[in-house]
């Protein structure tokens, strides 16, 4: 666990220092140079505090630091841009840092970030970058101080600033704590978080935060009559699980709104037995991405104690082969009541996500519902790795969301979600299909799907991260967990009480 302190720089042994990229870098860096006793020159020439550039120097008078980073964020620093140039600073130099870093939000320049978001983004990417992917290896590297012991991060600003860099590097810390949970959580492999093994997780933070966790299991799941949930795991080993939670704030003094959060939890997906193909398969274990973010973000509105009234629920399963499993044809129930004709078992996530949201919507009537799913390739084929998909029947939700990913950096794309797409899930033997049997706007038909069961809500948004919940990044050989959603869904939240 890393702490943060504040206006005690003296004496640490690394020093970081942020610049925005702009005319006063100079005049900055030759005041500094006078305090510290280093060639102001030299540093001019060799930083030019381009996002992620990194210099370090040993200043001659050590004093207050032994040894000083200069950090580069670019000329417009974004809070994304931030948060990537320290994660990959801190990532690049784990090894090489002390147990106590010091944060120097007086000496650089910020341009026209407020400092309150540079130490969010400044303490969320120190901790991101400490970060470490080999859960299960036996022989372990050795950690950085930062990393193995009680790591603290001094800050040093201004007394005027005082207050916003805390609430801050406050909110940086929070965050990057949950989503390194996350990250773990979509990282581990099927075999060792199975579905029973999320509830147990969700029920530990749960218990740590003080929001309500009600976990069913398969015979419970079988009373609350969730058929397309036990549809898809009836072909697996291991028992589905129905998670719900729920977080209302103490001393609550008027009603406030309910929001309503579905999130998929696929612990694999091999498909069922419209089997995938093996050579992208492994990355299945990462098909509970939306059920990760939805979590992560109830765990930091009860960490944050948001003023806000949150419920969510998690479908959790694996989409397995079995003599069991559902065969294509197959005709299948779901709590609404509707029949589905299955064409395809690997889309399996919508069918879960159905029973999720009747569930949500009948026993808690949530004036908005969202749900967060890596739900199909065609989102993947269409946006690439840059921003989620976002489909709703509400203007207003999705200019709300859609500037909470500007903000946040998490980005998102509205889809169109006209009628005439109804007709590609139409069935002649069910109520509905789950798969049009064509290669085109499937990104689409799967939230047409969806909307068959929201039972008329007229505030709905379905958020499609197949692309971006599980990503190929700087230090790791393979794809690895993004944490996407969280950050997006939580200054959608934050934006609800402005
Ligand atoms: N879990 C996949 C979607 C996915 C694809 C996530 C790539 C992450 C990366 C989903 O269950 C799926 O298999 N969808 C199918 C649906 C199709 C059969 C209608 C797809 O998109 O190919
Ligand atoms: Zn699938
Ligand atoms: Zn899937």
């Amino acid at each position: 666990m890393i702490t943060i302190s504040y206006n005690n720089t003296t004496n640490v042994s690394a020093l970081l220092i942020p610049f925005c990229k702009n005319v006063e870098i100079k005049e900055r860096i030759t005041i500094l140079a006078e305090e510290m006793n280093f060639s102001a020159m030299r540093v001019i020439d060799d930083f030019k505090a381009e996002n992620k550039e990194v210099l370090a120097i040993y200043p001659g008078n050590m004093q207050k630091a032994d040894k000083i980073y200069f950090i580069g964020l670019g000329a417009k620093p974004t809070a994304k841009s931030i948060l990537e140039a320290f994660r990959h600073f801190t990532q690049q130099e784990l090894q090489r840092l002390p147990e106590t870093i010091g944060l120097d939000l007086v000496s650089g320049t910020n341009g026209n970030i407020p400092l309150a978001q540079v130490a969010e983004g400044a303490v969320n990417g120190i901790v991101l970058g400490t970060y470490e992917s080999g859960l299960y290896q036996t022989s372990k590297k050795s950690v950085s101080q930062l990393f193995s012991f009680q790591g603290s991060i001094a800050i040093k600003c201004n007394k005027e600033c005082l207050d916003e860099v805390k609430v801050g590097a406050g909110k940086g810390l929070a965050i990057a704590e949950t989503q390194k949970k996350v990250f773990k959580l979509v990282n581990a492999p099927s075999n060792k978080l199975t579905p029973s093994q999320l509830g147990k997780e969700v029920t530990a933070s749960g218990k740590e935060y003080n929001f309500k966790v009600t976990l069913y299991n398969e015979e419970q799941i079988k009373q609350l009559q969730l058929h397309a949930l036990l549809a898809v795991s009836q072909g697996s080993a291991s028992p589905s699980e129905f998670i719900v939670m729920e977080y209302l704030p103490e001393d609550l003094e008027k009603k406030l709104p309910i929001i309503g959060l579905v999130g998929k939890g696929v612990t694999f997906d091999t498909g069922g037995l419209s089997l995938k193909r093996s050579d992208n398969m492994h990355y299945m274990k990462s098909d509970m991405g939306g059920a990760a973010a939805v979590f992560g973000v109830m765990e930091l509105t009860a960490k944050l104690k948001l003023p806000i009234h949150l419920v969510a629920v998690i479908p959790a399963t694996e989409n397995c082969v079995d003599a069991k499993s559902i065969k294509p044809g197959d005709v299948i129930n779901s709590l609404s009541g509707k029949t589905i004709e299955i064409i395809d078992t690997d889309a399996e996530g919508r069918l879960i996500l159905a029973d999720g949201i009747t569930y949500l919507n009948r026993e808690y009537k949530p004036d908005v519902i969202i749900d967060i799913a890596t739900l199909t390739g065609s989102c993947v084929q269409t946006l690439g790795y840059e921003a989620a998909g976002l489909f709703t029947n509400n203007d207003q939700l999705a200019s709300q969301l859609l500037h909470a990913g500007e903000s946040c950096g998490e980005r998102l794309w509205r889809f169109p979600m006209w009628d005439e797409y109804n007709k590609d899930i139409r069935s002649d033997i069910a109520d509905v299909k789950n798969f049009s049997g064509k290669p085109i706007a499937g990104a689409i038909s799967a939230a047409k799907f969806l909307e068959y069961f929201i039972e008329g809500h007229s505030n709905w948004a379905h958020i499609d991260i197949a692309g971006v919940a599980f990503g190929d990044a700087e230090f790791f050989t393979q794809k690895t967990a993004t944490a996407f959603g969280i950050r997006l869904i939580l200054s959608y939240l934050e934006g609800l009480q402005k």
